[in-house]
């Protein structure tokens, strides 16, 4: 199992904080934004690592993150040169991936949550991941039934057809390229996620597990600070405990 992060992207929403750095650079309690989908990765037993960043501050996440021998892993850039949209990671990445399977992370998803026994027993085919949410018309919406049969997955609905974001960790096999490359861009412009998903669907070879642990998309000023004081909290009841 391979990994990648999706770290690239304009980030304009949380302007002016990224008016002179990149989103994933910027710190949540005591350590930079990507600190967190790395540890993710690493905790599920994943060692081999590519991280995709933008052109512009390339230089600050070599800097900071090196080859990965001080998290005891291997790094591996590629610039993605236009926001092209999240499925592009699986085209920025399809050499990295080779023959292997991928999870593949947002670089601004924080999660509190053991993926670890899911990644090493996976087969192939596709697994993503829900939480319930009370705003899901900001995330891809996944509808599934009592046996956790999806039914659809729909990128930023205005009539959500279920309270359950689908979150920002993806563990595909590695016809993800191929089915990434198979997809038109939306009236974003750009190449979404939900439409490569959808290919392990129609196969029926898609499986979702609900998340149980603390899960934040931190790309809002609000979102932000929510996980700044989760982990800010979560340090100091393990430095009393
Ligand atoms: O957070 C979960 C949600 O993330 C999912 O529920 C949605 O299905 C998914 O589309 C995504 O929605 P966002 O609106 O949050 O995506 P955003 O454009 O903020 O991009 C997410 C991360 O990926 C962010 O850290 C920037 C990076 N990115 C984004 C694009 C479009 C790239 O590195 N390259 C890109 O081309």
């Amino acid at each position: 199992m391979k990994g990648i992060i999706l770290a690239g992207g304009r980030a304009t929403r949380l302007r002016p904080l990224t008016k002179i750095t990149s989103k994933q650079l910027l710190p949540v309690y005591n350590k930079p934004m990507i600190y967190y989908p790395i540890e993710t990765l690493i905790r599920s037993g994943i060692k081999d690592i590519l991280i995709i960043i933008a052109p512009e501050y390339a230089g600050h996440f070599l800097n900071l993150l090196g080859s990965g021998k001080e998290f005891g892993v291997r790094f591996t850039y590629e610039i993605q040169e236009e926001p092209r949209g999240l499925a592009d990671a699986f085209i920025v990445g399809e050499h990295f991936i080779g023959n292997d399977n991928v999870t593949m992370i947002l670089g601004d998803n924080i999660f509190d949550e053991d993926f670890s026994s899911i990644v090493q027993n996976f087969q192939g085919g596709g697994h993503v991941f829900a939480k319930e949410v009370h705003d899901p018309q900001r995330y891809g919406v996944i509808e599934f039934d009592k046996d956790n049969n999806v039914i659809s997955i729909v990128e930023k609905p205005e009539q959500p057809q279920s309270n359950f974001a689908m979150v920002g960790l993806y563990i595909l096999d590695n016809r993800a390229s191929q089915f990434a490359k198979n997809v038109q861009p939306s009236a974003r412009g750009e190449i979404e996620i939900p439409d490569v998903i959808n290919q392990y669907l129609e196969k029926e070879e898609l499986k979702v597990s609900t998340i149980k642990g603390i899960w934040e998309d931190a790309g809002t000023f609000d979102s932000l600070l929510r996980v700044n004081n989760y982990w800010a909290e979560k340090a100091k009841r393990n430095t009393e405990g």
